[in-house]
């Protein structure tokens, strides 16, 4: 249940904004305190209807109404809205900045928006758009004990919420979480690809994994063993299970992952330099 209220402004009504929006509305957050601007109108009226939240064309409109702003385009899009916004709307360093967009440090927007600004980095993964996601979170020190419940609790809607101590926290936060769906997908379609390989039809091989893939996913949550501790519970010494394992370790897995997080947080500090 919602314990603050605050009127609450998305800049970008895309599939990010639609998720979180839902998510707080079936929390039980007031959709009359919401607000959203999009430049075309469909994804509104969508939104209007369905959430029945207050909609605009104009972002200055719904920036200038609100306390909180979440600003939910697209990176490359994110110094023309920003130098908008401190053009048309009036005591910005009043309000609580939120950023979604991927890679933009806060010092950037600190250029983009005002250097007094206090600001909130939310860093989602694509889960999220089912309500299963892992957000990131990092604050300025200007944002405040309220300011960090009431965004936790707005997240907290479209899946989980994690607050880490900096910015390069979050570009490894999002190597793991933001990056991870793909690594999942990947492994989810390797042993689909092995299932076909044996005989099993596409589908059928699909149906397989993805519900393993579920299964030991919740059983990971609803566990207090640590996940090596899992792997082992389901591993009989001398049996099949275990002749499969000895092959992921024969390729190093752990070092495949190491690899794998590690370059992505290479990017993630590189792409930081193109914004
Ligand atoms: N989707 C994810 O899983 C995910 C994960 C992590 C972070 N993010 C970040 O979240 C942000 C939004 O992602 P998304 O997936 O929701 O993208 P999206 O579906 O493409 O939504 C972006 C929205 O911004 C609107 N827009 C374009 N120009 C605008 C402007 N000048 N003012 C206001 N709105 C404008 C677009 O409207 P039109 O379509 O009408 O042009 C679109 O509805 C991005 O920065 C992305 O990096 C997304």
């Amino acid at each position: 249940m919602t314990t603050q209220v605050r009127k609450i402004a998305f800049i970008g009504a895309g599939n990010m904004t639609q998720s979180i929006v839902g998510g707080m509305v079936s929390s039980g957050y007031p959709s009359d305190q919401i607000y959203v601007s999009n430049p075309s109108v469909g994804k509104l009226e969508k939104m209007a209807d369905s959430l029945h939240v207050h909609t605009s064309q104009d972002n200055a409109e719904v920036a200038n109404a609100a306390d909180v702003i979440v600003l939910a385009v697209k990176p490359q899009l994110m110094a023309d809205v920003c130098k908008a916004l401190t053009e048309q709307v009036e005591n910005l360093t009043d309000k609580l900045i939120v950023t979604i967009a991927a890679g933009i440090r806060i010092e950037k927007y600190r250029q983009y928006l005002s250097p007094d600004i206090r600001m909130i980095r939310v860093m989602p993964n694509t889960p999220s758009l089912v309500g299963k996601g892992m957000s990131g979170l990092v604050a300025d020190d200007r944002v405040t004990d309220a300011d960090k419940s009431f965004i936790t609790e707005a997240f907290d809607g479209v899946g989980a919420t994690l607050w880490v101590a900096d910015e390069d926290e979050l570009d490894i936060l999002g190597a793991v979480a933001g990056s991870g769906p793909a690594y999942f997908f990947e492994f989810m379609a390797s042993l689909q690809k092995a299932a076909v390989a044996l005989g099993f039809d596409s589908d059928k091989a699909r149906t397989m994994v993805q519900q393993t893939a579920l299964g030991a996913a919740e059983m990971a949550i609803a566990s207090d063993l640590e996940l090596e501790d899992l792997r082992k519970q389901v591993t009989s010494k001398g049996g099949s299970t275990a002749k499969g394992i000895e092959q992921y370790q024969a390729f190093d897995i752990d070092k495949i992952s190491d690899s794998a997080v590690k370059a992505a947080v290479k990017r993630n500090q590189e792409m930081a330099e193109l914004f």
